[in-house]
């Protein structure tokens, strides 16, 4: 097994506490930071708390239009990170013009009281979701969906077991991080949910059942072992793909899903970073034939401007009337709703699930022939616009080229590309839907001569 980095982003900030800046941000900061930016991000330094992951922050944006951010000194990036938030491209035209007739009009409805953008977006959702998806819950945020999701299942079964995956991240509140599965959001916090049970996730690099390269599915049994021994799990909840990423193979969500039912335990999926076409379609489950008994949507629901998430439930799972189960100020935000069909719409009326599709097939193909001239990729994989490129230092060990994918992610920044890292050596690409070919090949030839100078 590979032995794995600590997980950085883009601002190079380790994730277990390490305060150390890295040289490679140090040397970014120096080359590309002037007076002014540099005064700013004193100011945020002073300002804000600090935590990992976030702070300190490296650049100060000041625009941002289509796949592209600028910075306060003009310079512009084509954004393959932007939180996954995206999809139809930062302040796309239509959503923008949605969000100022709505807020022209009525821009907050107060709780029991409704609005039609909230009613038209709920009637879309429960229309494009696959099976039996026809209840619906928004929530300011993927968190929160998060937590409604936990408590809906705790209601329905009358159990409070999960199983979740080693890992995984379902968001930064304390129910969240006690099904996640990744240390630096876990550690230091407890005590955490109680029966929250761990289970590995699909990555055959680092499997504990030892598949080898390909997933054989020993996992996905795995699950139905612990369903089994504790008899009593109320649900499973996962992200369908991880935003690393890993890709279940095909018959995964099918065991996992055949193995709830046999033991009366819901499926909760987290499709909350690539749900609304990253991954080619609609929603990612519909790859896998498999319907959750939840499916929890965000991000990008908002258009790129608004937090706005949202919990579609099974029909027959709507059991709380007279308990709280959301019970949040902006829980129909109509300007986020109007945001949030106007987003719909571009990805209909545009054809960006297609797109999404031939872009990144495109993308893969040529990731896999620069793997040909460049041994420090030890592997790249896909669905959709959802890709990443795993650095390593020798193919054979696969041991991480953690320094080499930091080194990589800086002068990309340098040549105008923003992207993260996850795991410590993934290139994690996730440009908007809406982008061009010959975006995606500048993008990818800027990553190609990045390779070129760290392997010098
Ligand atoms: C898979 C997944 N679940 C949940 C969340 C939390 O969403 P939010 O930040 O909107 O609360 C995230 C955010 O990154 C996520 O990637």
């Amino acid at each position: 097994m590979s032995k794995r980095s600590p997980k950085t982003d883009v601002s190079g900030f380790k994730s277990e506490g390490d305060l150390n800046i890295s040289p490679h941000r140090q040397a970014w900061l120096e080359e590309h930071i002037d007076p002014e930016t540099k005064a700013w991000l004193d100011e945020d330094a002073k300002y804000f708390l600090r935590q990992s992951l976030s702070t300190p922050c490296l650049n100060v944006f000041k625009s941002c239009d289509g796949i592209y951010v600028e910075d306060l000194q003009g310079r512009r990036y084509m954004d393959f990170h932007g939180n996954n938030v995206h999809q139809v491209g930062f302040r796309n035209p239509r959503v923008i013009a949605a969000i100022k007739a709505q807020l022209d009009e009525l821009p907050f409805c107060s709780r029991r009281y409704t609005n039609i953008p909230a009613i038209k977006l709920a009637k879309k959702l429960t229309e494009l979701a696959p099976g039996n998806l026809k209840k619906v819950l928004f929530a300011p945020g993927g968190t929160t969906a998060i937590g409604t999701a936990l408590k809906l299942a705790r209601a329905a079964t009358g159990r409070f077991k999960t199983i979740s995956l080693w890992d995984s991240f379902h968001g930064a509140s304390l129910d969240a991080i006690s099904v996640g599965g990744e240390a630096i959001f876990r550690q230091g916090i407890g005590p955490l949910l109680p029966g929250t049970e761990h289970a590995p996730p699909p990555d055959p690099s680092h499997c504990p059942f030892q598949c080898g390269t390909q997933c054989n599915l020993q996992c996905a049994r795995y699950i139905e072992y612990v369903l089994e021994k504790e008899g009593d799990v109320g649900a499973v909840i996962a992200e369908t793909v991880r935003s690393t990423p890993y890709i279940p193979p095909p018959d995964y969500w099918k065991t996992i899903r055949a193995a709830c039912d046999r033991h009366g335990a819901l499926l909760i999926l987290d499709e909350i970073p690539h749900c609304l076409g990253r991954t080619g379609k609609m929603f990612t489950c519909e790859h896998y034939d498999v319907v959750p008994d939840m499916l929890v949507i965000g991000k990008g629901l908002g258009g790129g401007v608004f937090p706005l998430a949202a919990l579609l439930a099974r029909e027959d799972l709507d059991i709380m009337p007279e308990r709280a189960l959301g019970h949040y100020t902006h829980e129909k935000n109509p300007a986020a709703c109007a945001a949030g069909l106007a987003t719909i719409e571009c990805l209909e009326a545009d054809g960006l699930l297609e797109n999404a599709r031939v872009q990144g097939e495109h993308a893969l193909r040529r990731i896999g022939s620069m793997m040909e001239r460049h041994p420090l990729i030890g592997g790249a994989r896909g669905l959709g616009l959802l890709m990443g490129i795993e650095l390593v230092k020798d193919r054979k060990t696969r041991e991480c080229a953690g320094e080499a994918a930091e080194r990589v992610m800086y002068l990309a920044l340098g040549k105008g590309l923003s992207f993260k890292i996850t795991m410590g050596n993934i290139l994690t690409l996730t440009p908007p839907l809406t982008i061009t070919r010959e975006q995606m090949d500048r993008a990818l030839g800027i990553i190609e001569e990045c390779l070129v100078e760290v392997s010098r």
